[in-house]
């Protein structure tokens, strides 16, 4: 066991990573980790690490007591070292590092406290498996991309109660504890003590307060607002996440992009020092779909999808006219340079098609003028002359032909749209490619449960001259709304709407959606009441705080921009939760648990 110095009422003078070659001579006092240690006999050198960063201790033999004192240190000790800035040799002067040119010569030493040997390694280049770093997440967070992406962070939700407090926002909480209303996802339910037998549920998003809050008169509203759904987890998706919730009164979406763009282009500026282009680039749901099989479009590249459904309507091939009779379609990707696929190539986006639900995946190639290999056999030499003109492709170029209904020829061109922009490199990580989505439809059929649902979101205004279309259940899909995403690199950002203030109107969004005048009531009762006293006409947004994170440090998962996440299974493996509780806390809340 070392013997631990106490600090006593010793400040610290400097940040590891504060100090340059101009406090030269001074004498200093820094505290931080032992981040790595070289003893080289005579001389030991310390890389002291803190919040800041890196800074290099050397211990010279003339002092024995502080030499050996120095040469018990171990990897993570935590100490105080004061000393004096010195220039560092000529010839070990590191450019790698931010303090690379200067060095603390030790004067004194406190040992503050020692450290188990870790269980994970804080070097960036050895990592753990994810697993274990979770479990040891605060010893993880110490390695500096984790803490400079968990600082960024701070920097960024900073930036955004800077920009929307000086535009009048106010910032006002909304509850944790609420009344589980279908939005969606599955809510998380809280059982409670003193009703037994009732439950409270965790916010999936504050979207209803936040509509209560221009009723109550606040006109511009915002929170940074965790949300909970339990929902399948992917890269992008946490169970427990955060949004920066905007709402704000007498409003069109015109303002709310306006407002958007202004604090993106604050925060780009502020935190990347960046300079972002505005207005965004805006596009109808329809066109998104029609040119890239997808509502959140990584415009960084082109490859846009090519209908051929019309080109191919006489066909011989049976397995596209098929498609066609049944209202399907046939459409194309051209991959540049791409036409000597080998098989086994073309065998791995076959089974990228399949792993999507698709019973296959067609192509064929260019050559000298013509169109060779795969389906090319099946089509007469008109088909394969039209197909040409109408993708342009070029000598060497594949073409890739899925068929199917819309909705699966979309989701199949647009993974393998994006598989090619990553394989073949089509853009640059740093690059931001935002874009508006707009225009989406209010409803979608659920053929499976042959019922209407909301595409996005049930408090949205339709478009006005879509009322009329609510008399006429064949024309529900047109009936579109003021919905807009907002897109960047392929990832949906944000999502909001301008809100049906009129309760006449939302009463007519509740009766597609199938809901019983008894379950309206008993859901949502509380909100169609609040609508009939003065709602003002109201919208807002939803910026995903997480995944702006992600984007603006480049992180692929969203477990690196979240300090404590959970795992794909929706577990915390640090505390070990969700974990049973004993029986006399259920016992108190009334819940006996049922046999597995
Ligand atoms: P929506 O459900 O689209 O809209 O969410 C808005 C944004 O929140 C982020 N997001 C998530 N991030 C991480 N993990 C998740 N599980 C997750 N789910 C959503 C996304 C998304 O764009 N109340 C509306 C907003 C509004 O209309 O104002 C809403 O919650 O970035």
């Amino acid at each position: 066991m070392n013997k631990l110095d106490f600090l006593g009422s010793k400040k610290r003078t400097h940040y590891a990573e504060g100090l340059s070659p101009r406090n030269i001579n001074k004498e200093v006092f820094l505290m931080g980790w032992v981040h790595r240690r070289r003893d080289l006999g005579s001389l030991i050198f310390i890389d002291l690490r803190d919040v800041s960063g890196i800074i290099q201790i050397v211990f010279k033999p003339d002092n024995i007591e502080l030499h050996n004192k120095a040469g018990r240190l171990r990897h993570e000790y935590v100490v105080a070292v004061q000393g004096k800035v010195m220039a560092r040799d000529p010839q070990n002067v590191n450019p790698g590092m931010k303090t690379g040119e200067i060095e603390v010569l030790a004067l004194e030493l406190l040992l503050l406290n020692d450290s188990a040997p870790l269980p994970v390694q804080i070097n960036e280049n050895i990592l753990a498996e994810e697993n274990l770093r979770l479990q040891y997440r605060y010893l993880d967070l110490r390695r500096e991309r984790l803490k400079n992406i968990i600082i960024r962070r701070h920097e960024i939700i900073f930036a955004m109660r800077e920009f929307l407090v000086e535009k009048g926002f106010y910032e006002i909480e909304t509850p944790m504890l609420m009344k589980s209303t279908p939005e969606g996802a599955r809510d998380y339910l809280v059982p409670s003590r003193i009703h037994k037998g009732k439950f409270f549920a965790l916010p999936q998003s504050p979207q209803i307060y936040k509509q209560l809050l221009m009723i109550a008169g606040f006109d511009k509203y915002f929170q940074i607002a965790r949300c909970f759904r339990d929902e399948d987890l992917r890269a992008d998706r946490q169970p427990e996440f955060t949004q920066l919730d905007i709402e704000m009164s007498f409003v069109e979406p015109e303002d709310i992009f306006s407002i958007m763009e202004q604090m993106f282009i604050y925060i780009f500026r502020k935190v990347l020092n960046m300079d972002l282009k505005t207005p965004f680039p805006r596009l109808q749901y329809r066109e998104a779909m029609e040119k890239y099989g997808i509502d959140k479009p990584d415009l960084r590249f082109g490859l846009e999808l090519i209908n051929l459904t019309d080109v191919l309507r006489n066909t011989g091939f049976q397995v596209f006219s098929d498609v066609i009779k049944k209202k399907g379609s046939v459409r194309s990707l051209v991959i540049p340079g791409c036409g000597n696929y080998s098989r086994r190539q073309l065998d791995e986006l076959v089974d990228i098609a399949r792993h999507l639900g698709a019973p296959g995946l067609a192509h064929c190639k260019v050559d000298a003028g013509d169109l060779t290999g795969g389906i090319a056999k099946f089509l007469s030499d008109q088909e394969k002359k039209a197909i040409l003109q109408k993708t342009s492709a070029q000598p060497d170029d594949l073409i890739l032909l899925a068929a199917g209904s819309d909705k699966m020829v979309f989701k199949i061109l647009a993974e393998l749209r994006n598989h090619f922009g990553r394989v073949l490199q089509l853009y640059r990580n740093e690059e931001y490619c935002f874009v508006w989505i707009t225009d989406f439809p209010l409803f979608e059929f659920n053929e499976e449960e042959n019922r209407w649902e909301t595409a996005h979101h049930m408090f949205t205004l339709p478009k006005e001259e879509h009322l009329s279309y609510f008399e006429d259940e064949g024309k529900f899909h047109k009936i579109e709304g003021l919905l807009y995403d907002l897109v960047c690199n392929g990832v949906e950002l944000s999502s909001g709407s301008i809100r049906c203030h009129r309760l006449d109107i939302q009463k007519k969004i509740f009766s597609v959606l199938g809901f019983s005048q008894s379950e309206l009531e008993e859901k949502f009762g509380f909100f169609l009441n609040a609508l009939q006293y003065g709602t003002p006409p109201h919208g807002g947004i939803a910026p995903g705080i997480d995944r702006i994170v992600m984007l603006m440090s480049q992180a692929d998962s969203i477990r690196d921009v979240i300090a404590f996440p959970k795992t794909l299974q929706a577990a915390d493996l640090m505390t070990n939760s969700p974990d049973k509780v004993d029986d006399a806390q259920l016992a108190e809340l009334g819940i006996l648990l049922r046999e597995k």
